[in-house]
């Protein structure tokens, strides 16, 4: 036990308050979300102020409780891992304050983890197979990446977003259809039922840029659909929309991942970030990579939406490799990937 390297893991860029106990950077010994999405629904989205207030009622409990399931106490802790950006800034002060409260108090190293980083780093806790170097598709509410992932918190961005994320993209085109906050899950939900040839969507292609994205097109197309059957008086059948809208955002993150993947040459393929549960991208995904003969990973869904247990690998990966905060850790709201 005594060479166990267990890392207590803070999480609060959004709008979970998270708090995770990780043996030895893939045992996930707990794993504790408080969600505000009630919340924010009355809102229609996410209300900074609101989230930051949630934050310091819940991060005490949630942390009690995280060690709690673990059955450990403070003592038996290695270093506190805390995520310190990007994200939203007053939401992430909360969690960086008190990881170094903590570390400071309990006389524990300190490791400022990268929210992306953490999403990837979610793949290694169900997948002990997994290791470097693989292709990664980071797709959440607030980023869209295609990345090389060379080793751990190693990573060269291939491909990227020109406007809206994935996740963005989804969580407007609901609320455009009436479908509410967060859209992604209700998008999926709705498209089950649905044609996803019903319409057809463009596709964005970026000259001279192969593995970036765009949807903003897209969303606006979705948007004139909608405006001009409203005009001419005509129903929406929402599945059919869900599933068009889906399909084309599917289609466009799967075809520059696979084709990622074969050209640089790797054979693993994984998938990161809220969007990465989505159930058509996983299917795709799956469907693709058989037949190109890659492998893929993806985390199950409670990992891939925020949650503490994945900055907690992130951190015993950052931990090993010697990173360590100062006291003058702050919160940086739009810390890019691969940036300290
Ligand atoms: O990774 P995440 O929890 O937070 C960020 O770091 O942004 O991602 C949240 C995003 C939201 O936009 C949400 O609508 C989307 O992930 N999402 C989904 C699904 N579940 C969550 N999008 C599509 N299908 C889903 N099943
Ligand atoms: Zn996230």
């Amino acid at each position: 036990m005594s060479e166990d390297v267990l890392i207590l893991a803070i999480e609060s860029s959004c709008d979970e308050t998270a708090a995770a106990v990780v043996r030895n950077g893939r045992e996930v010994l707990s794993n504790i979300i408080s969600s505000q999405i009630d919340l924010h629904t009355l809102y229609g989205g996410v209300v900074p102020e609101i989230a930051s207030r949630k934050h310091i009622e819940k991060i005490n409990q949630v942390i009690e409780e995280a060690l709690a399931k673990a059955k450990v106490t403070l003592n038996d802790i290695t270093a506190i891992g805390v995520t310190y950006g990007p994200g939203l800034v007053g939401a992430l002060l909360v969690g960086v304050a008190e990881a170094k409260s903590i570390a400071y108090a309990a006389g524990k190293p300190l490791v400022g983890v990268h929210h992306i980083e953490g999403h990837v780093s979610a793949n290694f806790i169900e997948h002990p197979d997994l290791e470097p170097p693989f292709v990664c598709l980071i797709v959440s509410g607030g980023h869209t990446h295609l990345v090389i992932v060379k080793d751990y918190g190693e990573f060269e961005i291939i491909g990227r977003t020109r406007d809206d994320a994935a996740g963005e993209a989804f969580d407007k085109v609901a609320r455009a259809v009436g479908l509410g906050y967060p859209g992604g899950p209700k998008v999926d939900k709705a498209a089950k039922d649905g044609n996803k040839h019903a319409v057809e969507f463009p596709r964005a292609k970026i000259e001279g840029a192969p593995y970036d994205f765009s949807f903003s097109g897209l969303k606006s197309a979705v948007l004139n659909y909608i405006n001009h059957a409203n005009m001419m008086g005509e129903e929406i059948y929402v599945p059919d929309l869900a599933a068009s809208f889906q399909n084309a955002v599917v289609e466009s993150l799967v075809t520059r991942a696979v084709a990622a993947a074969k050209e640089y040459g790797y054979q693993k393929v994984a998938l990161a970030g809220g969007v990465a549960s989505n159930t058509a991208l996983r299917q795709a995904m799956e469907e693709v990579c058989s037949q190109e003969g890659l492998k893929l990973y993806y985390p199950s869904p409670i990992f891939c939406t925020d949650n503490a247990a994945m900055i907690g690998v992130a951190a015993y990966y950052e931990y090993q490799k010697g990173s360590r905060a100062g006291w003058d850790l702050n919160a940086v709201p739009n810390l890019k990937l691969g940036e300290r």
